[in-house]
């Protein structure tokens, strides 16, 4: 089979079951309710449990995407999880969940673009799965972020919490009516430096250089996100207007054509600005900010999970996927609805 449709036939999430709220934060750093609030959107986030790892919470939402889908995870033919906290530097996450989920045998690998992750993976799940190398794939996105941000910072710990949505995607027939439309991916490295994760000795620091086998320091330490928060707004809400206008161009369509956006949950401010470009009112908008707080590559999955479980998405409706991160790299996605 080639050049297949491709469908979402599976979703789920998962969140861990801590919360925190703004007003334990005003007890770490110096901030308010009312400020994360009116400058974020964010009133609470998600916190993973002291005995939980990234796989876990992978594990969890992909658990309800298989049933969702009613299939097993014997069903798959690939796995790929998107995420910026592996578990390990290797073997990959989508290994781990791979195991933990009981699969054998079939290819799984990571994917890094930070939040931008799952909106890529979607963009290769699909140009594979057309291709005709897989017939269902089980795509992830799940993050740790409060094991490396920074609690001292009360510029980026007030933004981030953790989480996983998955999607299970099956090929369906070349002439079907619904499903992946297509995607727009961009990254510009130049920009790297204003949003990044910091470790002391990351792993292939010249520090780590072994000089013939004799040295090698010690590289425990903490890593820690770092952000010029007002920089990557800026360019954030430029980049996202660019590039739903692009795809939208890319594929024929109108921004009155779009039934849901669901774009990745970094800010209030930056969503509303991108649904203004699209001349959309903010109910047509998935918005969880203010519960979950920025997830990284958990994000839009669990948005589009957020409308899908309330009953939200009727099959042909067109969804518009979009992602900003560090890099930066960011993209879009254009979906019609075939559940
Ligand atoms: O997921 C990848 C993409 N990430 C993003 O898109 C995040 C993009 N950036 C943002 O969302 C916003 O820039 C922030 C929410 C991080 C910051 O909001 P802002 O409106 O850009 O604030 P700012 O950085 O310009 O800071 C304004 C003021 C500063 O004080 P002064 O210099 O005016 O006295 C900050 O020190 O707000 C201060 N400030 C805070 N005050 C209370 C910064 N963080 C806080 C805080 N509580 N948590």
């Amino acid at each position: 089979m080639s050049l297949a449709s491709v469908h979402i036939t599976g979703i789920g999430g998962y969140l861990p079951e801590r919360i925190m709220t703004n007003a334990e934060l005003e007890k770490l750093v110096d901030t308010t309710d009312a400020w994360i609030r009116e400058r974020t959107g964010i009133e609470q986030r998600h916190i993973i449990a002291p005995d939980q790892m990234t796989s876990d919470l992978a594990v969890e939402a992909a658990r309800i995407a298989l049933a969702d889908a009613g299939i097993t995870i014997d069903d798959i033919d690939a796995l790929i999880v998107a995420t910026t906290t592996p578990d390990l530097i290797f073997p990959s996450t989508a290994t781990v969940v791979q195991s933990k989920l009981g699969g054998r045998d079939f290819p799984a690998w990571d994917i890094q673009a930070v939040c931008s992750g799952f909106v890529y993976g979607l963009a290769q799940a699909e140009g594979m799965m057309r291709a005709g190398m897989f017939r269902r794939v089980l795509l992830i996105g799940a993050e740790a972020m409060s094991r490396i941000v920074d609690w001292k910072d009360r510029g980026t710990c007030i933004l981030f919490g953790d989480g996983a949505g998955a999607v299970v995607l099956e090929a369906g027939p070349s002439d079907a009516e619904n499903g992946m439309i297509g995607s727009v991916l961009h990254a510009d490295g130049a920009f790297r430096d204003l949003l990044k994760a910091h470790h002391p000795h990351p792993p292939s620091s010249p520090e780590l250089h072994h000089e013939a086998v004799d040295f090698a320091i010690d590289s425990a330490g903490a890593a820690a996100v770092e952000m010029k928060g007002n920089e990557v707004f800026r360019v954030a809400v430029t980049k996202l207007g660019d590039v739903v206008r692009e795809i939208l161009l890319r594929y024929e369509l109108n921004d009155c054509d779009i039934d849901w956006l669901v774009p990745h949950q970094a800010n209030i401010r930056i969503i509303q600005a991108t649904a203004k470009k699209l001349k959309m009112d903010l109910d047509r908008v998935a918005l969880t900010v203010a519960r979950h707080g920025n997830t990284s590559s958990a994000s839009v999955p669990l948005a589009l999970n957020d409308l899908y479980i309330n009953g939200r998405l009727e099959k042909g409706q067109l969804i518009l996927l979009e992602a900003f991160a560090g890099g930066f790299a960011w993209g879009a996605n254009l979906v019609r609805w075939s559940k």
